[in-house]
């Protein structure tokens, strides 16, 4: 009888226990979504797709590569994800590498286009000592989940050459001010990703706030986009007119100064 009890209190003990680990786990994926790898699966899936993510192949990857200096060399794509935008960006220039601090991503990218160049680097880190100055650094659909952007672009400055170009592409201000109340604040919201029970933390911020923290950093703005669908893209993509009376992405490039 004693002998029983203590198998079973045994079981409910290994039991709490695997709820307990199972939890960590969860809550770490939720921290960083980007490393689950099912997600980022999907993620690719979606990203890569032109027919489901045609605004950003038909309408944003343009106008990001009007804002690419024409005689651009060696291109960094921060934030790279699973790829797909590097290895265009590969197609149009000599040489391109991605990094990006999700494992799980840079695995994807790395199998589906082995000929690109990939690492892993969070720029809470040092910079890797090893790679010779970029003179062009693009951020798609990354800044906005950064919270330290002081430190963010101290790290392009230091992986820049003298007269590099930093070039940004967010969700609109005028889009995230519908998560929050006010649009001059700098204001973090939580947003469901994909289908996913996954949540990440973005960062609602003016134009004008933007601007501010890359001039301050000593970068002098040299372009702006805010992209709008031609009609025949509409057309063609069967898309509600109304839906895209407003930009959906703010495009701007800094210069080193
Ligand atoms: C929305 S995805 C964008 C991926 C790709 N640039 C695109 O446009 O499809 C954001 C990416 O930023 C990466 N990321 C987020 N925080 C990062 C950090 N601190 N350092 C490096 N990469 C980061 C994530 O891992 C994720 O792959």
């Amino acid at each position: 009888m004693i002998a029983t009890s203590i198998l079973l209190l045994y079981d409910i003990l290994k039991f709490i226990l695997f709820l307990y680990t199972f939890d960590i786990v969860r809550c770490m994926e939720r921290q960083n979504p980007w490393q689950d790898t099912t997600f980022a699966a999907e993620y690719m899936r979606e990203a890569g797709n032109p027919e489901r993510g045609w605004y950003e192949h038909f309408v944003n990857f343009p106008s990001i590569v009007r804002l690419i200096p024409e005689d651009a060399r060696r291109i960094l794509d921060f934030g790279c994800g699973p790829g797909d935008f590097t290895a265009k960006l590969a197609n149009h220039y000599s040489s391109v590498d991605g990094c990006d601090n999700s494992r799980a991503m840079l695995e994807l990218a790395t199998q589906a286009y082995p000929e690109a160049t990939f690492f892993e680097w969070d720029f809470i880190d040092e910079p890797p000592a090893d790679k010779e100055p970029y003179d062009v650094i693009v951020a798609k659909a990354v800044v906005h989940f950064i919270e330290d952007i002081e430190l963010l672009v101290q790290r392009f400055k230091e992986l820049l050459d003298d007269s590099g170009v930093v070039i940004i592409s967010v969700p609109h201000p005028v889009q995230t001010v519908k998560k929050v109340d006010n649009y001059w604040h700098e204001t973090p919201y939580t947003q469901q990703i994909g289908q996913y029970d996954l949540y990440d933390t973005m960062i609602h911020r003016s134009i004008e706030w933007y601007i501010s923290a890359f001039t301050q950093g000593e970068f002098v703005l040299s372009g702006i986009e805010e992209p709008d669908v031609p009609p025949e893209i509409l057309s063609k993509y069967g898309a509600n007119s109304t839906d895209y009376q407003m930009p959906k992405r703010l495009n701007l490039r800094f210069q080193k100064s």
